[in-house]
């Protein structure tokens, strides 16, 4: 196993100088990168448990971001960066599998929408992850459940973070090589950098995909109910035509700001894909699926268009999914017509009144008011 060798925090014990060394090129667009287990070649570095103590205050409350299945999530400071840790809750094989993945996968693929990770930690038992830290936390705590007084997603900061999490799966899918699948696209998982910019996180479920002439990797079927395509749940076959599905359903989450599955709604509310097929199903109330917390400020057209998007890519048959480039070539076809607020009325005469009237909100589908309203 010499090339987990780093995996031995002895060897870096003494080591002052922490700094992970990435690979600079991150642009990586036409070449594909090797998905090779070569943790050793320093992309990311072996802290000790010591430095994770330090770094986060001893795992202080204060610093407390959150948990999910993997474990607890602390903010942190090392060498004057910022940090998210991770810490392993359970000692299962389970969660040891996905730790050696998240490393391995992140270690060897770069890109500006797939979240970096600055190191790790293996030491005796303990099993931490310690990542850039992203400001603006999880794409699921702005889109679901806004508090009131706090600023709902704009259309077209929406848009962008579609684009932004199809261009991460894209680098997925057709530039490492050989392609990962993704596995665990949900909003949970979508972080936010300062300016919304997203990046894709936890690539512990993530799957090195199918070589050669083979279409599909078998495995269990795992992942978060509800994103789960239904031909690889009653296959157990994963495709990457499986991330597709996915991310049709994120998209739908994106446009109606209603979480694939939620039980604090009415009955028929619950399953979003239930409630959404009679719009879905009927372009003339694509407008019925548009978040009430937009306040009908969204291009009627672009509109449209991200509804057959997340249609086409929410398909039954893998088979008839698009794939991800014509995911994005759509996606920014959609970006091209941002929301730009209605101006204030001028003199016809003037030629800054000509504005194209597809950037015009629809005041007649202001209809939802505010988002608590929605839950009330
Ligand atoms: N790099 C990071 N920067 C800032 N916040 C983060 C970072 N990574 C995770 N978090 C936050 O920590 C919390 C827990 O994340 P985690 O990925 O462990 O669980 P999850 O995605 O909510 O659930 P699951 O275990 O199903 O993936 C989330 O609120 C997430 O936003
Ligand atoms: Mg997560």
């Amino acid at each position: 196993m010499g090339c987990f060798g780093c995996f031995a925090p002895e060897a870096d014990e003494g080591d002052g100088d922490h700094k992970p060394s990435k690979p600079d090129d991150s642009s990586g667009a036409d070449a594909r990168r090797k998905v090779a287990p070569d943790v050793a070649n320093g992309y990311a570095h072996s802290f000790t448990f010591k430095d994770l103590l330090v770094a986060t205050g001893y795992f202080n409350e204060a610093n407390f971001i959150g948990e999910g299945g993997f474990g607890k999530v602390y903010k942190g400071k090392i060498n004057g960066q910022m940090v998210a840790v991770k810490q392993l809750a359970q000692d299962g094989v389970q969660g040891r599998n996905e730790f050696l993945v998240e490393v391995l996968m992140l270690t060897v693929l770069n890109h500006p929408n797939l979240v970096s990770l600055v190191g790790f930690c293996a030491q005796g038992d303990e099993r931490l992850l310690v990542y850039e830290y992203m400001p603006f936390g999880s794409l699921e705590s702005h889109l679901f459940d806004v508090p009131l007084g706090k600023k709902p997603l704009d259309w077209n900061t929406r848009v962008r973070i579609a684009v932004g999490v199809a261009e991460g799966l894209s680098y997925l899918h057709n530039v490492a090589d050989p392609p990962v699948i993704y596995r665990d696209m949900k909003a949970a998982n979508i972080l936010l950098g300062e300016d919304f910019s997203p990046k894709l996180s936890d690539f512990g479920l993530a799957k090195v995909g199918p070589v050669g002439d083979r279409t599909h990797v078998s495995t269990r079927v795992m992942g978060t109910y509800g994103y789960c395509a239904p031909d690889y749940v009653v296959s157990g076959k994963l495709t990457m035509k499986s991330d597709i599905y996915s991310f049709g359903v994120l998209l739908l989450e994106l446009i109606t700001g209603r979480r694939i599955y939620d039980a604090s709604r009415p009955k028929p509310e619950q399953s979003l894909l239930t409630w959404s097929r009679p719009f879905l199903h009927d372009k003339r109330k694509f407008y019925r699926l548009a978040d009430p917390a937009l306040l009908g400020c969204y291009p009627s057209s672009a509109l449209n268009q991200l509804v057959v998007i997340s249609i086409m890519c929410l398909q039954d048959q893998p088979h008839v999914r698009p794939i991800i480039a014509d995911v994005v070539i759509g996606l920014n076809h959609v970006a091209s017509q941002p929301y730009a607020p209605e101006r204030p009325p001028v003199a016809m005469s003037s030629p800054a009144n000509s504005g194209s009237p597809q950037f015009v909100g629809t005041p007649s589908r202001r209809r939802g008011g505010r988002r608590m309203a929605q839950y009330a």
